[in-house]
Parts: structure tokens; sequence; C-alpha cells
């Protein structure tokens, strides 16, 4: 599906995009794609979407992230636009999440992005430019709803390390910036029951929604935009 988008500044940039089989990442694939950007596309399993590099990678996994990079390096050339989007959500009760399943929440959801970042943050200051945009949550200010909470506890991390990245680079050229979806139409919330009543304009996000303005910030027109957290959520939360 095409949106008719255009922005500049990306034609001809690097992108790697996490979690990009899929739902919104896939979708972010594709509008970097169309905007004339390269793009690797990572996840478990390497995506297999059209004119775009696949890589297998889990975000988890320091040599998966360092090998994953090496390789984008090697084919397209160093990234410019990093975007962190991978991640898991789990429903269970606070008193009965396991240690096991908070880690594993923690591990994709915000060590991910970490790792991520961190390998490619060397390389932008390096070359004055890059443009950092990382997927969290309007569970990460809220709470979220019930028994969320170590999702919500990742989402609140990973918004705050796009921040903390922001400090720490604007004066390299670098931009950081973070979004906070809610009920967007994919996967990840189709066992939920139906919240689109529970969405002042009416309909659920799409990942169409989120893409937009992930290609906004990583656009030229965005460059004096950093640090920020922009919410993409129908007005469920207006704060
Ligand atoms: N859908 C929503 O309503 C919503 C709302 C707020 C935030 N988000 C966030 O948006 C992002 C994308 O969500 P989505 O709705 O497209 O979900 P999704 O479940 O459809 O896609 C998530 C993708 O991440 C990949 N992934 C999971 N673990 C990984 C790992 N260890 N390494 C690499 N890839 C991994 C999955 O394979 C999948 O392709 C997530 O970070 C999610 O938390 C979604």
């Amino acid at each position: 599906m095409a949106t008719g988008l255009h922005v500049d500044g990306l034609d001809g940039r690097v992108a790697l995009v996490t979690g990009a089989a899929r739902g919104i990442g896939r979708r972010i694939t594709e509008v970097l794609r169309d905007q004339g950007t390269r793009v690797a596309a990572c996840d478990l399993e390497a995506p297999s979407t059209p004119d775009v590099l696949g890589i297998a990678m889990d975000v988890t996994r320091e040599e998966d992230v360092a090998r994953g990079y090496d390789q984008v390096e090697a084919e397209l050339g160093p990234v410019d636009v990093l975007v962190v989007n991978a991640g898991i959500f789990v429903i269970e009760p606070f008193a009965e999440t396991s240690l096991a399943s908070w880690q594993r929440t923690m591990d994709v959801n915000l060590t991910g992005a970490f790792l991520c970042a961190r390998r490619a943050l060397p390389a932008m200051r390096e070359r004055g430019y890059g443009r950092v945009v990382m997927i969290g949550s309007s569970a990460g200010t809220t709470g979220g709803a019930k028994s969320v909470a170590a999702y919500a506890a990742s989402k609140a991390g990973v918004m705050t390390l796009a921040k903390a990245i922001a400090s720490e680079y604007a004066g390299a050229g670098v931009t950081s910036n973070a979004l906070a979806p809610a009920l967007i139409d994919t996967e990840m919330i189709a066992s939920m029951p139906d919240m689109r009543g529970a969405v002042p304009v009416g309909r659920l996000g799409t990942p169409d929604d989120v893409a937009a303005v992930v290609a906004f910030l990583c656009s030229a027109h965005a460059g004096y935009i950093t640090g920020e957290v922009v919410d993409v959520n129908g007005g469920f939360l207006i704060d």
C-alpha cells in the first residue's frame, strides 16, 4: 500500500529497522524504502520485503547485533537512520510475573534498544549525522491497561533512553526521538478486546499512522526536533 507520502532528506540514506517482519516495523520499512532509503529490515528471521536487505537479528543477542550491523555496513554502507521497533507485549498479573518473564520483556524492549543504539551511534557521531527513533508506547507514560507492568516499565525505559541519547548527541548532528503509539491494529493487540470505542477519533490506528511520523522524524524537516516523545494514539491519551 502506498501512502503518497514524500519527505526530503531520506533519498540515498541507509536505515536499519528492527522487528521489521510484520506490523508496524514492516510498514516503516516500506515507507522508508519508498523515500529512496536503502533499508535493512531485521527480525528473528530475515524479513523478505521487496527491495530491502533482510537480516536475521535477535536484538537481545549482542553477537547478532554486531554481525547484523557488520553485514549492513558491508552491503549498504554506514547506518544513518536507526529505528528501534522490535518489541514483545505480555499481559500477565503483576504478582504472577516471573523473573524470567520480566527479564525477557526488558531484554527485547529495552536492552535490545541499548545494544542497537550503542552499535549505531559511534559511526553517526563520526559522520556528523544520524537519526534515531525508538518505538515506545502510551503504556510507558500511563502504566498501561491492567497487567502489563513489565511492558509499561520497559517502554518508559526506551522512551527515556531516546531522550538520554538526544542530550548526549545533540551536538553531533544526531537527533533521537521516540513515539508513544496506542492501539495500532497489528497482531500484537489481536488477542485484546476490541478497543476502538475507547479511541476518540473512532478507529484503531494503522501501521501507516506510525510509519508516517517515523519518516517525518527521520527526514530533513525534523532536524530541530530531538528528545521528543510523539503520541500517536487518536486521542486515547491526551496529556
Ligand atoms: N500495536 C500496538 O498497538 C502498539 C502500541 C504501542 C507500541 N507498540 C510497539 O510497536 C512496536 C511494533 O509492534 P507491532 O504492533 O508491529 O507488533 P508485532 O508483534 O506485529 O511485531 C513485532 C515484531 O518484533 C519482532 N521481534 C520480537 N522479538 C524480537 C527480537 N528479540 N529480535 C528481533 N525482533 C523481534 C517480532 O518477530 C515481530 O516481527 C513494538 O515495539 C510495540 O511494543 C505497538
